[in-house]
């Protein structure tokens, strides 16, 4: 039996209190949470004064892009990036190659994640206009995920008549990128021969986005069908969702539409392309305000990696997607601590809350009986975001330069420290997650 003690953390509790003390792991669950825990025998302890305990952060919506891409970005480089980050847990989506539209392909993920990956993982199975039967059958899985928009190939379903039936059958979680391929595609005429990457917003405008998401909302009220609107990008969604979201619909935003804009593409280029799009100043406020507001649920990053040299072509030859899953934490502990909003709400909505969505059971809190998914991180100390420190495969970030406090000095998966300083311990394995139905 393995123990390990954190001692004298500033721990997050569930009720959002903070509480100076220590943690008891053994094997791979919290046992005890007190002001002092007095054993001398254990494995292993952590001094963690002037430290900060929270949760492990768990990423709802990654791209990793094994198998088939894997020059990009794999299962093994990510989840270092995972663990780097304090995120303890990720859900990742399908379009990987070959597409995780069947049994075969998750379990094939499954195995690979088993072998190699350091924090634990769930998988998607994506929605295709005929794999129904698959999408009622597959095992675990966080949900189904339907491109409406932004893909071609198979994962595009976009036509109300193919979506519906999807919705009709089955109780499982349905997980949407909305925007309307239709729209998209004849603003691409209009805009073609047009090289500047801030063009991008315009083609995939707020328009293509809300007309998806009102689709998605209707299908899912005439089903009652639980619903999971990913990446909300806009003020009219947002707007749409404060009026009328029903009991079964959660809604996510990225750290990016929180904090950047349009005005990404003048500095960092084609790195700012993303689907859907980065908005203007006024969606980042009207977003924010929802999130405060708890319209829109939880965070996730969509970390979608692609190398530099696939950046480097001419819009839009370039691949939309960014990665986040080494920077999120901070970058949102870092809008806590300059009062935008607290760190136990960066909680909530990076561990908390998504757990509760996609009914990931022992997980999103630090209380006796739950997993030991941990971070210990730093509120004080600020540090730049830098290239030559990221563990991604792609090796950039759109916030490189950033100056963010709250970075993790130690996390910790199942009870085994899996990130220590700067140090990766690759022997660390996470574990299959576990999902539970939550309609409401
Ligand atoms: O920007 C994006 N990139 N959005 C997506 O939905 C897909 C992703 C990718 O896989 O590259």
């Amino acid at each position: 039996m393995s123990s390990l003690f954190i001692r004298q953390a500033r721990i997050l509790l569930p009720t959002g209190e903070f509480l100076v003390g220590d943690v008891e792991i053994q094997n791979r669950q919290i046992v005890r949470v007190a002001p002092r825990i007095d054993v001398t025998d254990s494995d292993k302890e952590i001094d963690a004064s002037g430290l900060t305990l929270l949760p492990g952060a768990i990423d709802p919506q990654v791209h990793f892009r094994e198998p088939g891409l894997e020059h990009k970005e794999d299962l093994f480089t990510a989840s270092c990036a995972c663990a780097k980050g304090g995120v303890t847990s990720f859900l990742e989506m399908p379009n990987t190659r070959p597409l995780t539209t069947t049994q075969a392909a998750l379990d094939d993920k499954l195995q690979r994640a088993a072998a190699k990956c350091l924090v634990n993982y769930g998988f998607f199975i994506g929605a295709t206009a005929t794999n129904l039967p698959d999408l009622l059958e597959a095992s675990p899985t966080s949900g189904i995920k339907i491109f409406m928009g932004s893909m071609h190939g198979d994962l595009l379903v976009d036509e109300e008549a193919v979506l519906e039936p999807i919705f009709a059958r089955g109780e499982r979680l349905i997980a949407v990128h909305a925007e309307n391929q239709a729209r998209i595609l004849q603003r691409r005429q209009e805009f073609a021969g047009i090289t500047d990457p801030a063009v991008h917003s315009q083609i995939q405008d707020n328009q293509a986005a809300l007309e998806a998401t009102q689709l998605a909302l209707k299908l899912s009220k005439k089903y009652r069908r639980r619903l999971h609107i990913l990446h909300l990008s806009t003020a009219e969604e947002a707007e749409l969702l404060r009026q009328d979201k029903p009991s079964w619909v959660t809604a996510e935003v990225t750290p990016q539409h929180l904090l950047l804009n349009t005005d990404a593409y003048a500095q960092i280029g084609t790195l700012a392309q993303m689907n859907p799009p980065l908005r203007s100043p006024h969606d980042n406020q009207v977003l924010w305000q929802a999130l405060l507001d708890g319209v829109i649920d939880f965070i996730a990053t969509d970390h979608a990696p692609h190398t530099l040299a696939e950046k480097a072509q001419t819009y839009p030859n370039t691949p939309s997607g960014m990665p986040g899953v080494e920077t999120s934490l901070p970058l949102m502990l870092t809008q806590a601590m300059q009062g935008r909003c607290s760190v136990p709400q960066v909680s909530h909505w990076m561990s908390t809350a998504p757990a509760k969505a996609y009914g990931i059971p022992n997980k999103g809190a630090i209380a006796p009986g739950l997993d030991a998914d941990l971070v210990l991180v730093d509120l004080e100390t600020y540090r730049p975001v830098l290239r030559e420190e990221l563990l991604t495969k792609c090796g950039w970030s759109p916030f490189e330069g950033w100056n963010l406090t709250g970075w993790p000095v130690i996390t910790i998966v199942g009870g085994q420290i899996v990130y220590d300083r700067g140090k990766i311990n690759p022997e660390v394995r996470g574990q299959a997650l576990n999902f539970v139905s939550t309609k409401s």
